[in-house]
């Protein structure tokens, strides 16, 4: 059955929140657990759509997979009987692509089907590929697949045209058993990088360089078992961090590395809001107009494009005209139009929203286009006067664990109801007038 969200809107955040594990680091150390033939042990996982389909597709290739918790599984590739992802898995998360690189590296062979255009953006792999050829794989695309292979890879020097964090995890994952010393050049910075050549690391790999754009792997023989904690979510706790700023709360946001925040943190300072970092916390209040302000996505350390909808519609709220760039992804405004429903006046030129604030919204009935921006549109519909429902939150759901069970912890009225369901609406309203 589809849901929805339900919003009353008005109330500032007040409260504390707890950031989960990062999905995007997550996802890569899924990838990375099945290169071992010992168990390994994950936790601090984020209970998120994105995470169960990669454990499915991780189990459907016969990986043993046993979920402790929701936030804690234990993964043994020994018993993988299977090379091939199919299109299913895909297209339900991109990020099973992972499993190419780190079953090339391991079996040096895999089958994986070729993910297709999204949401958000035209999204090529060109990158990918040029890595897995690189280290001696034959990769052919065919009947919708991409079929690699290779007698043994060969460490090589590689220098990525574009800087991809995708690109740069699926080669460290192909190039960690690798013989000989690969060098990614171009590399990209996330924190999520980091994370992912920290625990191929604390499996037995020799991977030196990751967090600066030049990532020395030396190639080792075998990994084996680990036990391993996901870092905190960037972007989770950035959006919490908007939406403490949007509703005029006060909010202090834990279990996060402030410095991975630094992006967020500076341009919510530059327009007025208070953020006090702490050792494992940020505190994040405004109970003023905010400025306007102009802002570019960028690679990391820049302005990262997953917070670019939820920055954007707080711009939307402050005064004067703000400009939004985004440099990443071509399709990312898509929730614009939106968010014009509930009052907002941004216009998007290429790829720039020129945003005029306005002094409040209205709530309405929306739609999420996108995981992102559908956490952008909760963040509206918390502010706007009134009652917002959104639907497709299964983007939402995505990347953000128990968001409305988070956002009521901290005040708001929000609720998951079923679609087309009035009598859950009246109840709602009910509850909360
Ligand atoms: C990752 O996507 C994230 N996904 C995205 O998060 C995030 O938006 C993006 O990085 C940028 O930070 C995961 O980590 C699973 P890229 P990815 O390769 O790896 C171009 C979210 O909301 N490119 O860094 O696919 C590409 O078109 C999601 O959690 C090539 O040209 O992004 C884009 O313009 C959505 N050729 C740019 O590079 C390639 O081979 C950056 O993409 C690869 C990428």
């Amino acid at each position: 059955m589809e849901n929805q969200y339900i919003i009353k809107g008005g109330t500032p955040l007040c409260g504390e929140v707890t950031i989960g594990g990062a999905k995007n680091a997550a996802l890569g150390i899924l990838a990375a657990a099945i290169m071992t033939d010992e168990t390994v042990l994950i936790d601090n996982l984020p209970d998120v759509r994105d995470i169960n389909v990669l454990l499915e597709a991780i189990r459907g290739i016969g990986a043993t997979v046993e979920r402790i918790n929701p936030h804690t599984v234990k993964i043994n590739g020994s018993t993988i009987n299977d090379v091939t992802i199919d299109y299913d898995s895909i297209r339900k998360i991109r990020a099973s692509y992972y499993l190419l690189g780190a079953l090339l590296g391991k079996y040096n062979k895999a089958d994986v089907a070729l993910p297709g255009g999204c949401d958000i953006g035209s999204r090529p792999i060109d990158q990918h590929l040029k890595g897995f050829r690189a280290l001696g794989a034959t990769v052919n695309i065919e009947y919708g697949m991409i079929n690699t292979f290779a007698d043994k890879l060969v460490g090589k020097h590689i220098y990525l045209d574009v800087v991809s964090v995708g690109a740069t995890i699926n080669i460290m994952l192909a190039a960690c058993m690798a013989e000989g010393r690969t060098v990614i050049e171009n590399a990209a910075k996330e924190p999520h990088i980091v994370d992912v050549a920290s625990f191929l690391n604390s499996m037995g790999a020799n991977i030196k360089g990751a967090g600066t754009d030049k990532i020395r792997i030396s190639g080792v023989s075998r990994l084996h078992s680990s036990e391993y904690s996901i870092i905190p979510d960037q972007i989770e706790a950035g959006t919490f961090m908007v939406a403490a700023a949007a509703t005029k709360g006060d909010v202090l946001i834990k279990n996060v590395i402030p410095r991975h925040l630094e992006a967020i943190s500076g341009k919510l300072t530059e327009i007025g809001v208070s953020v006090e970092e702490f050792d494992d916390a940020v505190r994040v209040s405004s109970n003023s107009r905010l400025c306007h302000t102009q802002i570019k996505t960028l690679p990391y350390p820049g302005f990262p494009t997953d917070m670019q909808p939820q920055i954007a519609t707080l711009l939307a709220l402050s005064s004067g005209t703000s400009t939004v760039t985004e440099s990443i992804f071509e399709n990312r405004f898509k929730y614009v139009d939106e968010l014009s429903r509930m009052g907002t006046s941004i216009k998007v030129e290429g790829n720039v929203a020129i945003i005029e604030g306005v002094d409040s919204l209205t709530g309405a009935s929306i739609t999420a286009p996108d995981l992102r921006a559908g956490a952008a549109l909760v963040i509206a519909g918390l502010v706007a006067d009134g009652y917002t429902t959104i639907d497709s939150i299964h983007y939402i759901e995505r990347g953000y664990e128990n968001f409305e069970g988070k956002m009521t912890a901290l005040g708001a009225y929000m609720q998951k109801i079923p679609v087309d369901d009035e009598r859950a609406v009246q109840k709602f309203k009910l509850k909360v007038s």
